[in-house]
């Protein structure tokens, strides 16, 4: 057993971390790598992410009809995003549709807006449909570690209208979780709060194995824990309380 030491402020590091109206996000250094097939246009995305992406868009020959709209996006962005949506559509949609600075899950690097390419395509809401090469890659996505991150019926809970073009990077085995139960990310953080580290973890069936999942609780300035290190392990904050440990069995 590896004793594995966590701080605090790691909290607010990792692929899990909520970012939400109520959590917001924490500036931090991340790696980012250009996505698409031009790069030219300048979309920043995880790299880690990003050649998942590339994978899942080979399988279907995905970059043929799809585009990345926005990735990565500074604070400074999403302040003027949200400035000009306010100015442009008003206070309703800009609030339905565009994160509060600080607070958008583009901050992270972890999400991205495709669209389908066409000579016109909107910024704030790309056409990303639920049919064709579109629906290939959203049926795809939770293996490669994606998930549709504002469904149509969980406004209440992600506080975000329905966006079928933003997909948020989880990895695995998390998208496929909270694909099969129907989890929004606030949902699915709440979930694993069942399994708190040390009792029974959730056990994850996955073409590559079982997967365990828990949560843990972070502890003061530092908190420990005790890992099976034999075995491939992550561990990623979850921007609210704790942590949410991976473990291949
Ligand atoms: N459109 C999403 C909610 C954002 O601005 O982060
Ligand atoms: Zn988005």
């Amino acid at each position: 057993m590896k004793r594995v030491l966590r701080k605090q402020e790691e909290v607010h590091t990792g692929d899990l971390i909520l970012v939400n109206r109520e959590y917001g996000y924490r500036e931090q250094e991340t790696r980012l790598a250009a996505v698409g097939r031009d790069k030219n246009a300048e979309i920043l995305f995880d790299y880690r992410a990003g050649i998942l992406l590339n994978r899942l868009m080979a399988e279907i020959n995905g970059w043929e009809q799809i585009v990345p709209v926005s990735g990565w996006r500074s604070l400074q962005e999403q302040k003027q995003i949200w400035a000009d949506s306010l100015a442009e559509n008003g206070s309703e949609f800009t609030l339905k549709y565009v994160a509060v600075p600080g607070h958008s899950e583009h901050q992270t690097g972890l999400a991205i807006d495709l669209g389908l390419k066409q000579a016109e395509i909107d910024f704030i809401r790309p056409d990303f449909p639920y049919e064709g090469i579109c629906q290939t890659f959203r049926e795809k996505a939770a293996a490669y570690g994606f998930v549709e991150r504002y469904p149509a019926g969980r406004e209440l809970v992600t506080r975000i209208g329905h966006e079928p073009w933003h997909f948020r990077y989880v990895g695995v085995p998390h998208a496929a979780i909270m694909t099969e139960k129907g989890l929004v990310l606030e949902e699915y953080i709440a979930f694993l709060r069942d399994y708190p580290y040390g009792n029974k973890p959730y056990m994850a069936q996955t073409p590559c194995g079982e997967i365990a999942v828990s949560f843990v609780k972070a502890e003061g300035a530092v908190t420990e824990l005790k890992i099976d290190d034999t075995h491939p392990y992550a561990i990623s904050g979850n921007n609210v309380d704790g942590f949410i440990l991976t473990e291949w069995r």
